[in-house]
Formats: C-alpha cells, structure tokens, sequence
C-alpha cells in the first residue's frame, strides 16, 4: 500500500480517554467470550444430554450441530442490521439473547425445546461474531486497532477455556442444565455495558449525525484529531457508493476475495477439528484414558489463550501479513507432522506437543488476523452488509468441517486426514502472500482509498 501512515499519539497521552477506549473495547469483546463459550459449552453437556432426552446418535448430532445453523443465519441478518441500526442496539440485542436463549437452553425439557433455544444461541453467535470486530475496529485508532481488534479473538479463546472447566466443575453432579445458563452472567455484562457505551463513530457519521460522531471522537481520545479524523470519514463516504454494487468494482472485488479466502482458509486449516474433537482425537492416537484426554485438551485451550496475547502484543508492530504467513506456515508443518505421527504410530504424546505447535501457529495467525482483517477492509458505507459475506463464509465452512470430519477420518484415516489439512494450510499460505494487504497503521478510510486506487490503476491498465 502507497498510503501513508497515520501517526495518531492523542489518545496514549489521556489516561481518561485511554481508559474509555480499553472500557468500551473490553465490554464489546464480551460478544467474543459468548461466542467462544456458547460454542464449546456442547462438548461437556452433550455427554448428559443423551441420557436426558434419550437420544439417537443422530438426534446428539442434530443437537450439536443446530447451534452452527443458527450462526449462519445470525451472520447473514447481523450486517444489514447493524448498518441499519447501529453497533451499539444491535450488540445491545444480542446480549439480550444470549441471555434469554442460554436460560431457555438450560430449561428445556425435550430434543425439540432444546434445539430451538440452540438455534437462537447460534443467531446470537453470528450476529456477535460480526459486530464485535465490527464495533472494536471502528472505535479504534489506527495505531493499535490491531491490538483492541484481537481482544475479541482472546474473549473468544477465553471464553472457550471457561466452558472447558464450567463443563469440568458440573460434570460431577451431571449439571447440564447450568452448563447453559451460565452463559446468563456474561450477556448481562454485555447488555449493561451496550448501554453506557459510545456508539461508533463512523457510523454515526455514515447515518448523518456529524455532532454525535465527533463528541464521540472525543469521548473515545482522539483529542485535537476528533475533527480532522471525521472529516477523513466525511470524504470517504462522500466518495463511496451505496450498496452491495460497490463490491463488484475492480477495487473492491479484491478486498471481497480477500475477505471470504480468509474467512474459509480459517476454517478448512481444520482449527475446529482441534477444539471439537482433541479429546477424540488423542484417544484415537493412543492417549491412555478419557480423563487424561480431556485434560490435555484443556491445556491446548490454555495454549491458545496465551498465544493470542502474544499475537496482540505483535500485530501492531509485526502487521497482519507477516503473522498470518508465519502462522500458515507453522501450521502446515504441525500438522504434517501430526499425520505422520499417526501414520508411525508414535504414540498419544508426540500427537499432542504437535496439536499444542499448531495452536500455537494458529493462535498467532489466523485465530486473530482473520477476525481482525475483515473488519477492516470494506468501505464503512456497507460495511456491516460486505463483513456478512465473510462471516457466513467462515459459519458455512466450519459447518462443512465439523459435519465431515469423523467420516474423513474413516475414509482417508487420521494421517491421511491430517496431512490434507496440512495441504490446506500451504494453499492459505499462498493465498495470503499473493492476495493479502497490509493494514497495519492505516485508518480505515486509507485502506478504503487503497482499494479505490488498486481499482482504478487495474482499469488503465486494461484500456
Ligand atoms: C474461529 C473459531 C475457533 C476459535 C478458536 C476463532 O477465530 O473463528 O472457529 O473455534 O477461533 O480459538
């Protein structure tokens, strides 16, 4: 990118306006830990579930995997929702939901209440699974939007361990029913804090009401720049078109492929393999017991949290493309490793030190820039509507993975299994050198010139 970088110090030098900005970052990010929590939380109560409402293998499925429908549909409705009506009500909504559907989950007495409030939780996933990142990048300056951007990917691994251990806790008294209402508490967190928060400013600006957008410029720390800033905004979206048509100029179609590659090549590197099925998975590689399985998989969740604060710590220095190469890289090799181990034989641990490797290259890469990228790179005109493409693309694929994982197994076996997966992650490593900008340092409006500018250039070239 020709763009320059912004360098933007208002807001590191106002404890008040830095501790807002940290605020209002860390309640948004409770949509990321209800995303990872209401998607793990499965694992440990389904065990329970089966005897509960005595169900078929099939029906057990069924439960488990009507949550990643819902995500689906959650995620094509969350972008014209929130450039309808906002950041803040929508975020405020879901929160609302996640604790009304977590309560109504936790209570159901049969196979068909259940998955209905399951549905609803997984409404509640993709609608935060798009705003969160959404909210946090554009509230963010762009010197660490990376940083604030990822919080949500920590929530969300966070959120994942939660589950692991609320699952552990009230596994013995076969608690299945507070497995899911405890979700209540974070989502109530949520809806408070949606309502003392600033609503983003970019958005108000997009929707005409310059005076809130700028106080909130203000109130966010931006300082002597709150003006210059929305008058950055102003110009792009004098520049943009409305609708989904602008994704289809030469430009944008780029930052379109961009964002739906990245959002599949998160999910067929096979991430959801590892937390769905690690317990599965070390067993099948000679792991001695369930209980040393389960807690091994705990420690890869672990893992994962901490890796991704590494990745925070990095993202705004290193910048996206370098990490998301280095992870690629680094998971490709686990995982050809991991095939291996399973095609010599070698045994549960060898298995479980290259899933810990892999998580680590994920939670570096991957886990948080994808998250991070695709709330970056579309105009703010549509951008809530272009991020539902990307979104629904990374529900629909992890929808494709979880479903089709234990008969790949079956047909190609683990090693074969896992060194396809280990192809996936060299052609998302292609993909990301060749296709992938870096965003580091811009404000979203120049990565918005930066395609604007790509496109036109394209177009000579071709006359
Ligand atoms: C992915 C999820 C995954 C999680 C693991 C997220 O970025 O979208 O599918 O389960 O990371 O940390």
């Amino acid at each position: 990118m020709q763009e320059k970088q912004v360098a933007e110090t208002s807001t590191a030098g106002h404890p008040s306006a830095r501790a807002m900005v940290l605020l209002t970052a860390g309640v948004a990010a409770l949509g990321g830990l209800l995303f990872g929590y209401d998607t793990s939380v499965i694992s440990g109560a389904m065990l329970f579930l089966k005897p509960a409402f005595q169900l078929t293998d099939t029906q057990l499925e069924f439960a488990v995997a009507i949550v990643l429908a819902g995500a689906l549909v959650g995620s094509a409705l969350a972008g014209y929702s929130t450039d309808r009506w906002g950041r803040r009500l929508v975020l405020l909504a879901t929160g609302l939901g996640f604790g009304a559907f977590s309560v109504f989950s936790g209570l159901a007495f049969g196979l068909v209440s259940f998955c209905l409030a399951r549905f609803f939780v997984g409404v509640c996933i993709g609608v935060a699974s798009l705003v969160t990142p959404l909210y946090l990048s554009e509230m963010s300056p762009a010197r660490i939007r990376g940083a604030l951007v990822s919080l949500n990917q920590l929530a969300i691994t966070v959120g994942i361990v939660a589950a692991y251990f609320v699952d552990y806790e009230l596994a013995a008294a076969q608690n299945w029913r507070w497995m899911f209402i405890s979700a209540v508490f974070p989502a109530l967190a949520l809806c408070l804090g949606m309502v003392v928060l600033p609503e983003s400013p970019r958005w108000l600006a997009r929707v005409g009401f310059r005076d809130r957008a700028l106080e909130n410029f203000h109130r966010l720390g931006r300082g002597g720049e709150a003006e210059s800033e929305l008058r950055e905004v102003e110009q792009a979206l004098a520049e943009g078109q409305e609708g989904f048509g602008i994704l289809f100029q030469p430009g944008f179609r780029v930052a379109v492929l961009v964002g739906v590659g990245l959002a599949i090549f998160q999910q067929i590197t096979g991430i959801n393999t590892i937390i769905y099925y690690a317990p599965a998975i070390l067993r099948m590689s000679g792991y001695p017991s369930d209980k040393a399985a389960i807690l091994a998989t705990a420690v890869i969740g672990i893992v994962n949290v901490l890796v991704t604060i590494v990745s925070i710590l990095l993202v705004d220095r290193l910048g996206r493309r370098f990490l998301l190469l280095l992870g690629t890289a680094g998971m490709a090799v686990a995982l050809a490793l991991v095939g291996a181990a399973f095609h010599r034989q070698s045994g549960g641990l060898t298995v479980f030190y290259e899933m810990i490797a892999y998580i680590v290259f994920f939670g570096i890469g991957l886990g948080p820039c994808v998250w991070l990228l695709i709330s970056e790179i579309y105009p703010t005109k549509i951008r809530g509507k272009a991020m539902s493409l990307a979104t629904l693309s990374v529900w629909g694929a992890n929808w494709v993975v979880a479903v089709t994982f234990l008969s790949l197994i079956r047909s190609a076996g683990p090693a074969g299994t896992f060194w396809i997966f280990a192809g996936t992650c060299v052609l998302s490593f292609v993909f990301c050198l060749a296709f992938v900008p870096e965003t580091k340092g811009k404000t979203l409006e120049a990565i918005e010139r930066h395609w604007r500018h790509f496109g036109e250039k394209r177009r000579h070239s071709a006359e």
